[in-house]
């Protein structure tokens, strides 16, 4: 899709469609009050008809208007004002569902909606990610009709200067359907290796270096948390590692985002029931977020260092994986005992952390993973769970996930809870019990991180949705983590 911003008058602008607002008392804004007195009072007519009222997301798309450069006008209900973002929100996806199929240009005039909570540059911005949305199709193992219509290709922005926003909207956007991609591509193809390969290619960026260190390298450094679940696949297992260099000192301390990759889940040894098994592949959303993300972040080239880490591998039960009441040692030194192999992206997070805390000297980081069904049981599909004892991270993540309406709710993370993964066996547990699991979870991460500003993301019950065929990956937190990093 291609962005441009104009100064045009909404009744004279050419385009394939004209897209103009009104509230719930059926009054006009300017921009549709102009298309009515050039169109002698069609619009009116409409409204007085009964065709739309004005309610909030409520469309009407008149073809053959007369008097006016655009082949078409949709007519948009902004409701009760003032809007907020979520009602904002629903009116730019009513505008894309309407016009994304439309073929050609599309100009929006609803800059009149701009307020205090949602200024014209932010409309701008979450306009581009609606388009992303609506667009979005996926084609990987099941390619388009062949009359499948065509999408629009040119968004005309009438307003203010807000090329900077649009063009930050649509590099989220495709960073979003990018983490959308990978996520529902199926474990048989997207595998450790198949990410290191994208990391990899991300790395035609020369400000990105791509690293890899595959299962034998982290066994040789005595990463045997991680090990102890790559090595019951016959997929190895990798550590992928990108570092974005953007700040004028090479030598600034990185901000570090950390994704779990594991390709399928099956359980491992304590193996999960069959029903929805196959979900299980987007137990690597975490990692297509950090792609995802990445590839933002070199569209977008923030001043700063940004390192992002993948850990992967494929869950699978195996004579070479790992029982219930193995011990294991982590790169850290600490042992572990593995009482559920299900617990398995803690345990393939912890020698992560642990690796990119001692090279890297991270300013911060944060991990994303798809971690617990006790986070999803909590909040959802709406939040994603946040974790952290480091209250300027929390504020930053908060901020960014209220902007850009990828939301996320704080979960406690206090050491009174560590005490659940106690064991006579080894320094911890790898489960704490049936109580507080997504908590449990984060206090073993808490372990590895002692010292550094850290905060975790479970996105468990946000990393994807639906059923049938409305099932797929949702592409989050990849907004919240561009607003993130660049608000930095
Ligand atoms: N990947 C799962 C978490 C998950 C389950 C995410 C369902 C989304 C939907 C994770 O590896 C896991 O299996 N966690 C266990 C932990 C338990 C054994 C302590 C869980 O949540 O049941
Ligand atoms: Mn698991
Ligand atoms: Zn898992």
């Amino acid at each position: 899709m291609q962005y441009q911003v104009s100064q045009s008058s909404a009744a004279d602008v050419q385009a394939s469609c004209i897209v103009v607002t009104l509230d719930q008392t059926g009054k006009l804004s300017e921009a549709a009050s102009a298309i009515n007195s050039a169109a002698k009072g069609f619009l009116q007519s409409r409204i007085d008809a009964g065709d739309i009222s004005g309610k909030l997301a409520e469309t009407l798309l008149l073809p053959g208007v007369t008097g006016i450069g655009a082949e078409r006008v949709l007519m948009v209900g902004s409701g009760d004002k003032p809007q907020s973002v979520t009602s904002a929100i629903k009116i730019l996806d009513a505008i894309a569902a309407a016009t994304s199929k439309l073929p050609g240009r599309i100009a929006l005039d609803i800059n009149e909606l701009a307020n205090e909570a949602v200024s014209e540059a932010w409309w701008a911005e979450q306009t581009a990610m609606a388009y992303g949305r609506a667009q979005y199709r996926f084609t990987a193992t099941k390619p388009e009709a062949e009359d499948t219509p065509k999408q629009a290709e040119e968004i005309l922005w009438i307003g203010g200067d807000v090329a900077a926003e649009l063009a930050k909207g649509e590099a989220i956007a495709q960073g979003v359907n990018y983490a959308r991609d990978l996520g529902n591509l199926p474990g048989n193809i997207c595998t450790p290796s198949y990410l290191a390969e994208q990391a990899e290619a991300l790395a035609a960026n020369d400000q990105v270096e791509t690293v890899i260190i595959d299962e034998d390298q982290m066994e040789a450094m005595g990463a045997g948390a991680f090990v102890s679940v790559a090595k019951g696949s016959i997929e190895p297992g990798k550590l992928i590692i990108m570092k974005y260099q953007g700040a004028d000192d090479p030598d600034e301390a990185p901000h570090i985002i950390l994704g779990k990759g594991i390709t399928f889940d099956t359980g491992g040894i304590s193996l999960k029931p069959g029903a929805k098994m196959d979900e299980m592949k987007y137990d690597m959303c975490g990692a297509a977020s950090v792609l995802g993300a990445m590839q933002a972040v070199v569209a977008l080239q923030p001043k700063r260092n940004i390192i992002g880490m993948i850990t992967s591998a494929e869950n699978m039960p195996s004579g070479h994986a790992s029982k219930p009441g193995d011990v294991v040692t982590s790169l850290s030194g600490k042992t572990i005992e593995i009482l559920n192999t299900d617990a398995e992206g803690r345990l393939v997070l912890c020698d992560a952390l642990t690796y990119g805390i001692d090279n890297f000297k991270p300013a911060s980081v944060v991990d994303i993973a798809t971690l617990t069904g006790a986070c999803m049981a909590a909040l959802g599909g709406v939040n994603s769970g946040l974790f952290t004892q480091d209250e300027t991270l929390a504020n930053e993540l908060q901020v960014a996930a209220r902007y850009s309406n990828d939301k996320v709710w704080r979960l406690p993370l206090e050491d009174d809870y560590q005490e659940l993964l106690d064991t006579n066996f080894a320094d911890m547990a790898n489960i704490g019990g049936p109580l507080a699991g997504a908590t449990t979870a984060a206090c073993f991460l808490a372990r590895f991180t002692e010292g550094t500003p850290w905060a975790h993301l479970d996105i468990a019950g946000t990393a994807w949705g639906g059923a049938g065929k409305s099932k797929g990956a949702s592409g989050r937190p990849v907004p919240l983590l561009v607003n993130y990093l660049l608000a930095k």
